[in-house]
């Protein structure tokens, strides 16, 4: 690690009109107990001054290639960076790290670093969805580069819509978690953001239809009113795509908006009865179905056709069970198909999980207790069990999304493998 024992953290700040939340990440970052080392372009000083960074962070703010304490000062930083953090990210920066441009101090130490990146985009949202723009952001996660996804909201001019800024609290989230994860990798880190890929980002799931669902249920209890619960879709939003960069030919179920890479096939549900109609139809030529929605599990019995008004008191809700789309998949799966389901639990989380792997009659369960912070609902990090019907027990301690979907799909390719080589095997002994 550092020469202060903390991990150091270079935070680079584009210039955008959310550098001003930078200030806060900073803020959060230090209380964290990170040694933040902060690095603005030049057009980020047009939005935030440099005394204010330089009075939050752990030293002062450095900006030039050239005339600062240091004559390498981007070879310095990113040696000594355990992770690098930019917010926000313009798409002219993105665009430059890239292309391996290295023409500013920010850019160069993120060519001169094998530490891992994050990456939190900001811009409007004619910009974000530029297919330039989301090619260079492929091209960067192709490379392990942490990327946190701007949020619908207010921009810049009073326009509403995707690329906004992450929260704070979301970004400082993903750098812990990149933290955790390469103190557990040891002195070799996390996923290098520069140099040979990692066996998880290469090709291993080419040839192979995975189903992926994500997100919370909508059950209408009128038609203004539903019942609904706390998942964001982040989860099976980054399986999705993770499966999707390992070559495989993806449909996405989602209850949420959230955008999604040209290439993957979407279905927009919102209940779950839909998603019951759309991931039965679906599954029946998928390779794996990976259920990482969160299905409700009651729904109202008889929504009502007109608004329950408030003047006629309080209303009584009768609830019924919803199908349990799990369940029914592993009574009658496809020969060869790999089933994954999640549990959410905030109490004996294993063993309620290993339950759950028997009752639903699946290969894979993704346990994960939501009452640790940074885990589950809404957090852009996760911890999670990974339990497989073979008695396997694989723990994934605190990282990305993005990672544990990695290491999810890393256990779903093994399942597969083994599968096709027994169905190859017991081919063969028919064949003799
Ligand atoms: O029983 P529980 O809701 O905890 O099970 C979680 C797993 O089952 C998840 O993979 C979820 O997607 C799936 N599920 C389902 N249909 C339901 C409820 C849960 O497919 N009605």
């Amino acid at each position: 690690m550092s020469e202060t024992a903390r991990p150091v953290a270079v935070l680079g700040v584009g210039g955008g009109i959310a550098a001003y939340k930078a200030v806060d990440v900073c803020r959060r970052l230090v209380d964290a107990g990170v040694h933040v080392a902060p690095v603005m372009t030049e057009a980020a000083g047009r939005f935030v001054g440099r005394t204010t960074f330089d009075a939050l962070a752990s030293e002062p703010v450095q900006v030039g290639l050239w005339g600062e304490r240091s004559p390498i000062p981007h070879t310095r930083l990113g040696q000594r960076a355990d992770v690098i953090v930019v917010a926000p990210a313009t798409a002219d920066l993105i665009a430059r790290y890239a292309h391996g441009m290295a023409d500013d101090l920010l850019t160069a130490t993120l060519i001169a670093t094998r530490a891992p990146v994050v990456i939190c985009p900001a811009m409007h949202t004619e910009m974000w969805e530029h297919p330039a723009v989301q090619a260079n952001v492929a091209t960067l996660e192709s490379r392990g580069v942490v990327v946190v996804s701007p949020e619908e909201g207010r921009l810049a001019g009073g326009d509403l819509g995707a690329g906004r800024l992450a929260e704070p609290s979301v970004i400082v989230d993903a750098v812990l978690g990149v933290l955790a994860g390469a103190a557990a990798a040891g002195p070799g880190r996390l996923r290098p953001a520069s140099g040979p890929a990692p066996a998880s980002g290469s090709s291993d799931l080419v040839g192979l239809r995975v189903l992926v669902t994500a997100g919370g249920t909508r059950e209408p209890i009128d038609p203004v009113r539903v019942i609904t619960n706390r998942s964001s879709g982040k989860q099976g939003h980054a399986l999705a795509e993770a499966a999707y960069r390992r070559g495989a030919a993806v449909t996405l179920v989602t209850t949420t908006d959230r955008t999604v890479t040209d290439g993957i096939d979407v279905e927009r549900v919102e209940t779950a009865a839909e998603m019951e109609r759309v991931v039965l139809r679906r599954a029946e030529t998928a390779d794996v179905v990976i259920m990482a929605a969160a299905v409700a599990d009651f729904r109202p019995t008889a929504p009502a056709a007109r608004k329950l008004k408030k003047a006629s008191g309080v209303p009584e809700i009768v609830l019924e069970p919803t199908p349990d789309i799990l369940a029914a998949l592993g009574a009658s799966r496809r020969p060869g198909q790999v089933l994954v389901g999640f549990a959410a639990e905030t109490d004996d989380v294993r063993e309620r999980a290993a339950a759950k792997l028997a009752s639903k009659g699946v290969d894979l369960m993704v346990a994960n207790d939501v009452s640790v912070p940074g885990v589950g609902f809404d957090h852009d990090t996760n911890e999670v069990v990974l339990l497989d019907a073979s008695g396997d027990v694989t723990r994934v301690d605190l990282t990305t999304k993005s990672a544990v979907a990695d290491a999810v799909l890393d256990r779903v390719a093994m399942i597969a493998t083994r599968r096709a080589a027994g169905t190859a095997a017991s081919v063969g002994g028919r064949d003799r």
